[in-house]
Parts: C-alpha cells; structure tokens; sequence
C-alpha cells in the first residue's frame, strides 16, 4: 500500500537530514501505529507522504505508484483538527467532495450518511464551536473517510480527548476500520493506544531516521481491554516505555 524507498528530507539545506535513506513498508489493510519521541519527525513522514514537502532524494509509492502521479494519494487527519469554524457540521464534511467536485446529489446523500455513521445526524447544522472535543473528532475522521482514500494518516487524533472519550474513540475507530477496509497509519504518543489498535507498531528508534523497527503486537481480533492486562502485553508495553525514555534522553 506504502512504500518509502531510500527517502531523504531535511527541513533546510543547512540542516542536518531528519530522514536519511529511510525505506519501510505497510500492508494493504494493515493497521499501523507509528510512536517515537516528540520532534523525532513522525508529522514529516506524513507530510511528505502528502506532497505538503519533497524528499531531497527517494521515492514514495502508494500501491506501486509515485505519489507524484497520483492525485489527492491519501486521507490526512492532521494533528489539529482542522475543521471550519464558519462552515456547518454537514459543510464541513461536504469538503473533500466539494474539492473532488463531486455531484450535488450524491455529495449530499453521503453527507447524511456519514452524519449517521458518526453519531451526528442532530448536529449537521450546527457549527465547530457547538460540539465537544470528542465529536469535533468525529467530524474531522468523517471527513478524511470522505476523501475516498483508501490510505488514512491519521496524526495524533485522540490526544485532545479526556480519558473516557478516547477510550470510546479507540473502539469507534477499530470498528469504523474494520468496516471500510482502509489502511490506518495512526500517530500517537500513547504506548497502550497503540497496542490496543494496531497489528504493527513502527517505532522511530535513531537520528536521523534510518529505519523503522517494525513490532507486531501478539493479539487477534476483534479485541477488547482485557487485552491489555495479558503478561506479555504488559511485558511488551514496559519494554516500549523503557524504549521511549532512552530515546527522550539522548
Ligand atoms: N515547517 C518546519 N520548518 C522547519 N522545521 C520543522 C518544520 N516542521 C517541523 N520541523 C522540525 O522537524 C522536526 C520534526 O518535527 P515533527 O513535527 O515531524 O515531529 P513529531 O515527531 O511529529 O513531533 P510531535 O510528537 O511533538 O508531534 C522538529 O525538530 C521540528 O522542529
Ligand atoms: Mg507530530
């Protein structure tokens, strides 16, 4: 599904490279958690996978193909949520498709579709600033489903939310997940979120970036809590917490 081939990015040419002759790849409908220490370049893997910025070298390919080639290549959900405080609930859910110049017709049938898929079918005429955190979410994941993407990068997008919301957030994402068949590379800083969602974690391990450490987390699905509290899983989410401390102090 994704592919970076010996990518290399700095933010000036000053700069040392932030990523140098990185390659890793995600599976078509995997679920991916990608964790590392703030500043370490998680949000520039996803901007570049979007063309927001170009590798100074290497390719990037989304089912085969240069993300050059290819048009609108994935659902970005960035790290704030990015809605439009002017534009209603259901305005801001038609964007993609108004982009995308979508017909009207359809455009509106699957608004209200997704204002039902999202729990907020009694919102659709109100605007930003009249919904809690969690449903803001809510809006902002409805709308990068809407891009048609079948890639979703979705940069920290519980961290905003009390514990409870995000708890409820986590299973309201798996099951959305499992239902469309998307592939999910999810930033986050929680060291359980990503256990409790992901089949792989991609763990940024050095500085530059040369490489990705791929951990799979041994568990079926459909998952539930207990999950967490299994031996190995606590052993694994010790281990990665100890991992992420190292590279916090380096
Ligand atoms: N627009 C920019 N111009 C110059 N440098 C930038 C820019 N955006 C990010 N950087 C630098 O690149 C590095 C990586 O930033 P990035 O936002 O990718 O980190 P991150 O891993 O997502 O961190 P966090 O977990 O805090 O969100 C940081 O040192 C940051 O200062
Ligand atoms: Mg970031």
């Amino acid at each position: 599904m994704l592919d970076f081939e010996n990518v290399t990015f700095s933010w000036s040419k000053e700069k040392a490279p932030l990523i140098k002759d990185l390659s890793f790849h995600v599976t078509p409908g995997a679920f991916v958690a990608l964790i590392g220490v703030s500043g370490c370049g998680k949000s520039t893997i996803f901007k570049l996978i979007n063309r927001l910025i170009q590798p100074a070298s290497g390719q990037i390919l989304i089912r085969g193909e240069d993300i050059g080639k290819s048009r609108g290549p994935a659902g970005y959900m960035p790290q704030k949520d990015l809605l439009f405080p002017w534009r209603t609930i259901r305005r801001n859910l038609m964007l993609p498709m108004e982009i995308a110049r979508v017909p009207a017709k359809e455009m509106e049938e699957r608004t209200s579709a997704m204002l039902e898929e999202i729990g907020l079918a009694d919102y659709a005429d109100k605007y930003p600033h009249d919904l809690s955190g969690g449903m803001r979410q809510r809006v902002s994941f409805g709308r990068t489903l809407l891009t048609d993407a079948d890639l979703l990068l979705l940069d920290e997008p519980f961290s905003a939310l009390d514990a409870l919301t995000r708890i409820n957030m986590q299973e309201w994402l798996l099951k959305e997940w499992s239902r469309y068949h998307k592939t999910v590379l999810f930033i986050t800083h929680d060291v359980e979120e990503a256990i409790f969602m992901s089949d792989q974690i991609y763990l940024v391990h050095d500085r530059p970036i040369r490489s990705l450490e791929v951990i799979d987390v041994p568990a079926d699905r459909p998952r539930t809590r207990d999950l967490l509290t299994r031996p190995d899983i606590v052993q694994l989410k010790s281990s990665l917490v100890d991992r992420l401390r190292k590279e916090a102090s380096l």
